[in-house]
């Protein structure tokens, strides 16, 4: 493997692999891999089981090294002609990120972050978590042995997510604060206790979610128009860029997609500092939305997912809580592919550009879809209702079961 650096994306200050740090010691800016392009290519990739570790020659770990897996990455990517129609686009396809080990595109990262962390000599790891990266890091820590701590901002993580982190062992500690709080204070642990931190900010992780480029690459056979995706803390758009970026280095793809970035009307910083045309991100202060797994007003990553949408020729916009859900709802109803709140906002934010004229109505369109409908089970009684509760007897049920009626769409 050729040699692997840590770079500053402010001031290009090199760092070694093994430094533990997660941002420039001169400047403060974000850290990203480098490494010369790999000889590999699809052929060589196609030896192995489809998922994250196919593709790895691109992916920086030092041979040897003790992988931590629990068979991530691999997910289905699917025609959505249903709801296609309903967006209003000649063709839309889905990548299904909650077929993921824990349900959600994290596990690509973690499998990356938690083998860096073994590597390393990491005997703890810690995150702040809108939910998924903390079940996600108490799988892969339970699978390798090594104490993990989340931090969640208490009231605001969906049950399916805490119940994980609480099941595989993670000492989940729960802050009175939001999300941005809850980041800033494992940060300072992890500066003062050597506590490895795997919140996105630590850019090993962005190298397993890379490969989500690569492997619509080798579902599609050739590179997508459009890749839509929901942002949070931005580390997965700005992963899937530096995929696609990568492919093309090496000389395996040729072209690259338009990102399309997309956040929740009530946690927008990104959006709003592109709107403006600013330099710099002006955090929000009390980020609110029904998709609480990007319900942040600070997102560390700011920098490396404007950079994705810029230099991708790429759009960006944001979505009501209504229209989150309502496409939430059409995703499962016509596609029978359950996913969270914050997952639909790509395919919502698709449907806006496509009514609005931003993307043409005969493009193909990639939605990511980021997480599992059983994340957050509350969520979807809240806007579903109950079910219908009747007596144990026949004229009861023949009252509520019409065989004429018709579907949806
Ligand atoms: C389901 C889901 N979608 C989207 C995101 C946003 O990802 P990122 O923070 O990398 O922008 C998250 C992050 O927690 C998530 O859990
Ligand atoms: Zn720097």
């Amino acid at each position: 493997m050729s040699e692997i650096t840590l770079r500053c994306i402010s001031c290009n200050t090199e760092y070694g692999p093994e430094e533990i740090i997660y941002s420039c010691k001169k400047c403060g800016g974000l850290l990203e891999v480098r490494m010369n392009p790999p000889e590999a290519g699809f052929d060589d990739f196609s030896r192995r089981a489809f998922g994250v570790w196919r593709y790895r020659e691109f992916i920086p770990i030092e041979e040897g090294a003790e992988i931590v897996s629990l068979d991530e990455g691999g997910t289905p990517l699917y025609r959505c002609e249903r709801l296609a129609k309903w967006v209003g686009v000649r063709s839309l396809f889905i990548k299904y990120e909650g077929r993921n080990p824990t349900g959600s595109f994290k596990d690509r990262g973690m499998t990356v972050g938690v083998t860096k962390a073994k590597s390393l000599g990491s005997k703890a790891v810690a995150c702040a978590s809108t939910g998924n990266t903390s079940a996600s890091l108490a799988a892969y820590a339970a699978r390798s042995a090594l104490t993990c701590y989340v931090i969640l901002p208490s009231g605001k993580v969906a049950m399916g997510k805490l119940a994980q982190a609480l099941m595989h062992g993670a000492k989940v500690i729960s802050v009175k604060g939001n999300f941005d709080q809850a980041l800033k204070l494992v940060m300072d642990i992890s500066r003062n206790m050597g506590i490895y931190l795997l919140n996105s900010i630590n850019p090993w992780r962005l190298e397993g979610q890379k490969t989500l480029a690569f492997e619509l690459v080798d579902q599609l056979g050739y590179v997508p128009e459009f890749v839509a995706v929901p942002m949070g803390n931005c580390g997965n758009i700005s992963a899937i860029w530096k995929g696609f970026v990568e492919l093309e280095d090496a000389g395996l793809t040729r072209g690259k997609p338009r990102m399309f970035g997309v956040q929740a009307a009530g946690a927008a910083p990104v959006v709003e500092m592109l709107r403006k045309n600013l330099d710099r991100l002006s955090p929000m202060k009390s980020p609110e939305t029904v998709a609480t797994a990007i319900r942040i007003g600070n997102p560390v990553n700011w920098p490396k997912a404007v950079n994705a949408i810029r230099s991708s020729n790429g759009l960006y916009d944001a979505i009501s809580d209504e229209e989150i859900v309502e496409t939430q709802k059409m995703i499962a109803c016509l596609e029978g592919i359950g996913v969270e709140p914050a997952s639909a906002a790509s395919v919502a934010g698709v449907r806006k550009a496509v009514s609005s004229g931003s993307i043409p109505k005969d493009a193909e369109v990639v939605c990511v879809c980021t997480g599992h409908l059983l994340k957050d089970p509350e969520e979807v009684i809240s806007v579903c209702g109950k079910p219908i509760e009747i007596p144990p007897d026949l004229q009861a049920v023949s009252e509520i079961i019409r065989p004429e009626q018709t579907p949806l769409l």
